[in-house]
């Protein structure tokens, strides 16, 4: 089974970074020249995927805009010192191919991924949260975590190790080291953002996922759990009752975007490293 899709869920408002994201997509806020999307389409590149899905919403027209030809910019820049600024996100336009659909009503990550069911069908795909930035030098963490699925043929989620006070801010799982690794857990509980007390270890799930396509008649009977939304973790903890779910502690850095904090962490980190 070849990982051929990438999903990106892109319809949330991204109310953290109100006022900027009133009117423009938080996939869309650039750390440094380049928006944070498209840095998740180049690791889903690297990664040897070229299919490219993404769930957007109200508001989000600026996405599909970012991954199209602008033929009046083009014109206008051609042959000037401006070119090369655009070859990176031509190269990637030709080499990829994008679809979308829209998800009209926001009530979870769970409900998001199984809007983009009718892009996916029936095999196993990619899902990249753009606002968690993953950077490794050597091998990108979604090529990372297909090398992972190669191996292990069934949902796949990236984890690193938080704060205990941290703990409701991320799925957290709980598992056992598979024999002979020691970065890959065989997951026997995953719980969305519970309270620090409640929490069974500090391993959290961050943006990166690779999911068997049971998980959507899964996600059908997903009931509404944390914050009222279905969860993509409540789903998968259906998936780890029969032992289809790994851990994998990735090589490389990550950066919650989704926070100030984060946000200006990585952006001095691409400035300072690029
Ligand atoms: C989502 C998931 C959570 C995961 C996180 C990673 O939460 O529900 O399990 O740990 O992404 O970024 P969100 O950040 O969308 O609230």
């Amino acid at each position: 089974m070849e990982i051929r899709k990438c999903l990106f869920p892109a319809a949330g408002y991204g109310t953290r970074f109100l006022p900027a994201t009133k009117a423009t997509p938080k996939e869309m806020l650039p750390i440094l020249n380049k928006p944070l999307i498209q840095y998740g389409v180049e690791e889903a590149l690297e990664a040897g995927i070229s299919n490219i899905a993404i769930v957007t919403g109200r508001g989000k027209r600026a996405i599909e805009d970012h991954f199209d030809i602008s033929f009046e910019l083009e014109h206008q820049i051609q042959g000037s010192s401006k070119e090369p600024l655009l070859s990176d996100i031509r190269d990637l336009i030709n080499r990829c191919t994008f679809s979308y659909t829209r998800q009209k009503q926001m009530r979870g990550l769970g409900h998001a991924v199984l809007t983009g069911e009718t892009l996916i069908g029936n095999e196993p795909f990619a899902v990249i949260l753009a606002d968690d930035l993953c950077f490794n030098e050597e091998k990108g963490v979604l090529a990372q975590m297909i090398e992972v699925f190669n191996r292990y043929q069934c949902s796949v989620v990236a984890i690193q190790e938080v704060p205990k006070e941290d703990t409701a801010k991320y799925g957290i799982i709980d598992g056992d080291l598979v024999y002979g690794r020691d970065d890959v857990y065989r997951v026997h509980n995953m719980i969305e953002k519970p309270d620090p007390e409640d929490a069974p270890t500090n391993l959290a799930i961050i943006g990166r996922y690779i999911l068997t396509p049971d998980i959507f008649d899964i996600l059908r009977e997903t009931k509404e759990g944390k914050g009222g939304e279905i969860q993509i973790t409540d789903a998968l903890m259906e998936q780890a009752k029969n032992d289809r779910v790994v851990a994998f502690r990735f090589k490389g850095d990550r950066f919650d975007c989704g926070s100030i904090d984060g946000f200006v962490e990585a952006t001095n980190f691409f400035y300072k490293n690029l």
